[in-house]
């Protein structure tokens, strides 16, 4: 297993559309063991492929609860068959550090997805796993969860991202 580098916004990369997954050899399992390994270093909740750089699509998620203990997915080709409900929860991502805002999602959704082996599965979720899966798979979209907010609160976000972009380079700069 190794590290990957997450790629941050504005990098272009993030704004592509993720190809889908034909071969499950161990190229995609490689792949999939570095992303868990990055995402729990980061320390992150979910990770999908392109924020590592690879426009294929995979996603992992662990929100892992006391009910249910190492709750570690891995799902590819991942596709949300069902949802209901609405929910405007704080949401942040391993792209955009140091910035949070909440974001209108599904309360509930249905995931339908390939293990790494390419079986098929389905898995309904609610909560903090439920928002995970919507949020992983606009990555595999070109999405960020910034791109959903309301163009005043995206204008602001830029604004500050920008500055705050600005102001590490420059502290770098000058160490
Ligand atoms: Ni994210």
């Amino acid at each position: 297993m190794a590290l990957r580098e997450i790629l941050h916004y504005p990098e272009s990369l993030l704004k592509q559309k993720s190809l889908p997954v034909t071969e499950f050899n161990t190229e995609l399992k490689q792949l999939a063991d570095d992303m868990v390994e990055t995402m729990y270093a980061a320390p992150g909740v979910g990770l999908a492929a392109p924020q590592v750089g690879v426009l294929q699509r995979l996603i992992i998620l662990d929100c892992s609860t006391s009910e249910e203990p190492n709750d570690l997915l891995v799902a590819v080709n991942p596709e949300i068959i069902a949802e209901e409900g609405d929910s405007l929860e704080e949401e942040g991502c391993l792209s955009v550090p140091g910035y949070w805002a909440n974001v209108k999602r599904h309360a509930k959704a249905t995931l339908r997805y390939q293990d790494i082996n390419g079986n098929f599965h389905e898995r309904e979720a609610e909560g903090l796993l439920a928002i995970g899966m919507q949020h992983e798979i606009d990555h595999l979209d070109g999405v960020l969860f910034v791109d959903r907010l309301s163009p005043l609160k995206r204008s602001i976000f830029r604004k500050k991202y920008l500055k705050m972009l600005k102001e590490k380079e420059a502290e770098n700069a000058n160490a």
